[in-house]
């Protein structure tokens, strides 16, 4: 059995890191041997702990470790000649305009690197819990919806997901007008095609990973954690809690009696909003949570008897429903707006845009054939029925 992943996620400054550091203090403190990692460029994860972290996991007590990645240690030759081939790729005419725009969106391949890692520290089995910091939500969107762009568009070009290397040359030509690429690219491709194939199937396991929002009880904060929340459920990765962090409480005077009344007004929002989620919140402390002590201090306030490790929601975002022979894909997207949902099906895939996000269903072989017929949006449930 692998580690257990726990990704923190949120809007700017909003105690993402704080958070992370102190969970993993928590998890450390019960005897579970607990790696926590930043993936925010800008790292904070050092000065959470009041101490220097580097690219490699460092020991901080018995049962921690922290890691700052470093992207530049991560991306190797490898990862550099497939860059290039494919920058070549992108720029051959003849792609189809959605995977020229699929390509377009993709972010950098710096930010797979930070992916790598993970598969690294899973597949190790080092760790019984790798906790991530991640970047704000932005940032971490691009990340977690990286391995599903990229997959699906190789799986366009290259064919390695159903074919052996050494079958795919002969075939090439007919599937491609493209030049062929040499047998060191072809073995770089496939291998990295299964990482990001498998990387997605540990991201979107709810068994394995779990993804919790942090917020502040404000009005952006809340925006942002609900568009948040709709996006990881489009991409079919399981969210299990929010964290409302910096609430002010009663001891903060008449100062911050605005204040508290807004944040009050905010925290019913979101109650009434993640019903489906286990909402922890967590005051504004006197001092900053800085080092060791104080983050299990923190994490004390935070998960009080309830175990980090556990997974506080187990709802499915995707279903695929078959009733009274109709074929139904029902798809979880609380905050989404009708206006901004475009279904449609190109060669036998679902595709599904909101705003800028896209995503694209593979369905299961039952589904593969047919058409939707009829999309309904109700309650934040998305049904699309299929002919
Ligand atoms: N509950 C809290 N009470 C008091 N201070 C807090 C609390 N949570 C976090 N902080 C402080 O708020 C600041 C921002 O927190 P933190 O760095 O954890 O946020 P972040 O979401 O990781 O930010 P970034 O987006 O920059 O990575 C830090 O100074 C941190 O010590
Ligand atoms: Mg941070």
């Amino acid at each position: 059995m692998g580690p257990r992943i726990l990704l923190y996620t949120g809007k700017g400054g909003v105690g993402k890191t704080s958070i992370a550091a102190s969970t993993a203090c928590s998890i450390a403190k019960r005897k579970k041997k607990t790696l926590v990692i930043s993936t925010d460029p800008a790292h904070s994860l050092g000065d959470a702990f009041g101490t220097e972290i580097g690219p490699k996991p460092k020991q901080l007590t018995e049962n921690l470790y922290a890691q700052e990645i470093s992207v530049n240690e991560a991306i190797n030759t490898h990862w550099n000649e497939l860059k290039g081939y494919l920058t070549g790729l992108f720029q051959t005419e003849g792609l189809d305009p959605i995977s020229a725009e699929e390509i377009a969106t993709l972010p950098g391949f710096d930010e797979a690197s930070q992916l790598l890692y993970l598969r690294q520290h899973y597949d190790e089995k080092k760790y019984d819990a790798i906790i991530i910091d991640s970047a704000p939500t932005g940032e971490s969107l691009k990340l977690l919806s990286f391995p599903e762009a990229l997959t699906w568009y190789m799986d366009k070009i290259f064919p390695v997901g159903r074919l052996a290397a050494k079958l795919v040359r002969p075939v090439w030509n007919t599937v491609s007008n493209l030049s062929i690429p040499d047998d060191e690219v072809f073995r770089s491709v496939e291998s990295l095609y299964d990482y990001l194939r498998k990387i997605r199937s540990i991201l979107t396991d709810s068994k394995i990973s779990t993804i919790r929002l942090v917020m502040n009880p404000d009005k952006m904060s809340l925006s942002e954690t609900k568009r948040a929340f709709t996006y990881l459920l489009l991409y079919g990765y399981p969210v299990d809690s929010v964290f409302v962090n910096k609430i002010y409480d009663e001891t903060t005077g008449s100062f911050f009696k605005g204040w508290r009344s807004n944040q009050g007004e905010i925290i019913k929002d979101v109650n009434d909003s993640f019903t489906d989620l286990k909402i922890f919140k967590v005051p504004m402390l006197k001092e900053e949570p800085i080092g060791l002590e104080r983050l299990e201090d923190m994490s004390d306030l935070i998960y009080t008897d309830t175990d980090p490790l556990d997974t506080f929601s187990k709802e499915k975002s995707i279903q695929f429903i078959k009733k009274d022979g109709k074929y139904i894909i029902r798809l979880k997207l609380p905050f989404a707006e009708k206006k901004n949902l475009e279904i449609f099906n190109k060669g036998g895939e679902l595709i599904i845009q909101l705003g800028n996000w896209k995503r694209v269903f593979y369905l299961p072989t039952v589904f593969s054939d047919r058409n939707p017929v009829k999309a309904e949006f109700i309650n934040g449930v998305l049904d699309i029925e299929m002919e």
